[in-house]
């Protein structure tokens, strides 16, 4: 078999056997076939798509291409939950001590932001002394024992995805949907959780612009899920602006820990809410999804979720005394007020410009070995639909410089302002199951 022969294969608009994709994937993570031939070959699937069996063997063989985590010495149905990346998205801190909380086991691993994307693992480490890497039987024990643990990606998880999602960042071959649905999936499947929630984000911050597009991604991942025995369901969710008002890692820990403690941040509360009552169903936990909703309300009004992130939180050496008092979460020197130059509705808040303001103020990366602030952010002051009168503050940027205008430029372009009345977006769109 020749790579040239398969490129051509798929260029032409013909559907490649599991065999040929076997040999793909595993001559590419071993180095025989070069860069420039896989990029070729992300191009034609790019253009040419792909077929439903195409894109599961595309999956299986990512998934098989390094080590699988084998979480069978955790009792119960395990569940895992995963958003498609978003602005502003911290729901796994509030989902995952809610499940906890309801006794289901979390056993999660969680990605490094890159781009205008944060990632979770990132978030997490601007809690003083919070260990993201825990030793397998740590992990285990863990999970046995407070029903969570966080960690980060294992070096060796689907190799083959992480070389291959490295080149299409450079090929521009990231938005295809054949191409993300058996990135994510195949990691997934590799994680070892026997169910799996998926949050589908569509609108301008998120990979998949229109909701077409993004459910036909949310399709393509619950079918391969369910294929290969995993009990998948995807929620479409809104990512036409960030998710609540804080983008940043010590920000946005600060915000989930808000809302563990009843603080009613709208879109965020009832996502991760949504998120909670359909892993808690796939767990059995509770017999459908009404009892689930109603349920993890009471556990996130009463307290029992935020305990149950104190518990994670402590478990992996964190310091819980800066989730008690969130003024010991690691603050900026300044914080600057962005004002608005007109009066008018909040109608648009570009997630992915907002995104990349953080990022340059030092949230994020812009190549995978940036180092990140924790303490810098920026949170905002309206979402869309709100009024706002010339002068207003409309987001603040926390920052250790003293005059970032550049950003400050930045984000006042992401936020539109008209005179023309706004509805707030709709925050749900579909479930897929
Ligand atoms: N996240 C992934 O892990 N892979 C993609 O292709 C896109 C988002």
């Amino acid at each position: 078999m020749r790579m040239v022969d398969l490129i051509q294969k798929k260029r032409d608009g013909n559907a490649l056997s599991a065999e040929d994709i076997q040999f793909i994937v595993h001559n590419y993570t071993n180095g025989n076939i070069p860069d420039y031939q896989m990029s070729a070959f992300a191009m034609a699937v790019y253009f040419q798509g792909m077929e439903d069996d195409e894109i599961a063997d595309l999956t299986l063989a990512m998934a098989g291409s390094g080590d699988s985590i084998d979480l069978t010495p955790i009792e119960g149905i395990k569940v895992d939950k995963h958003s498609t990346g978003g602005v502003g998205d911290k729901t796994s801190f509030i989902v995952t001590p809610l499940v906890a909380a309801a006794g289901v086991p979390v056993a999660k691993m969680s990605g490094r932001g890159l781009g205008h994307t944060g990632g979770t693992i990132d978030k997490l480490e601007a809690i003083e002394g919070f260990q993201t890497e825990l030793t397998r039987d740590q992990f285990i024990d863990n999970v046995n024992k407070h029903k969570l643990s966080l960690v980060g990606q294992s070096g060796n998880l689907a190799p083959a995805d992480k070389k291959l999602y490295a080149l299409r960042d450079v090929t521009a071959t990231v938005d295809s949907i054949p191409l993300i649905a058996s990135s994510i999936m195949s990691k997934k499947i590799a994680s070892g959780a026997d169910a799996i929630v998926l949050d589908v984000k569509t609108g301008s911050g998120a990979f998949m612009k229109t909701l077409e597009a993004s459910k036909a991604l949310a399709n393509e991942m619950v079918s391969i899920g369910n294929n290969v025995g995993r009990n998948t369901i995807a929620v479409v969710s809104d990512m036409n602006q960030p998710l609540g008002y804080e983008i940043g890692n010590a920000n946005e820990i600060k915000e989930a820990v808000e809302v563990l403690n009843g603080r009613n941040i709208e879109d965020l509360r009832k996502l991760s809410l949504e998120l909670a009552a359909h892993m808690t169903v796939l767990a059995e936990a509770y017999p459908d999804y009404k009892t689930a909703y109603q349920t993890l309300q009471k556990k996130l009004d009463n307290g029992e979720a935020y305990e149950a992130f104190k518990t994670f939180i402590a478990s992996q050496g964190g310091d819980v005394a800066s989730i008690d008092d969130l003024d010991q979460l690691p603050q900026t020197e300044y914080h600057v007020e962005v004002k608005a130059e007109q009066s008018g509705y909040v109608t648009g808040i570009d997630a992915e410009s907002v995104g990349v303001a953080a990022m340059h103020l030092g949230a994020g990366r812009a190549t995978k070995d940036d180092v990140i602030d924790h303490a810098v952010g920026i949170t905002l002051k309206h979402k869309i639909g709100d009024y706002i009168n010339n002068g207003d503050v409309i987001a603040v940027l926390h920052s250790n410089s003293n005059n970032p205008t550049s950003v400050i430029e930045q984000l006042k372009h992401a936020i539109a302002i008209s005179k023309e009345e706004q509805q707030k977006p709709v925050l749900l769109y579909k479930v897929i199951d």
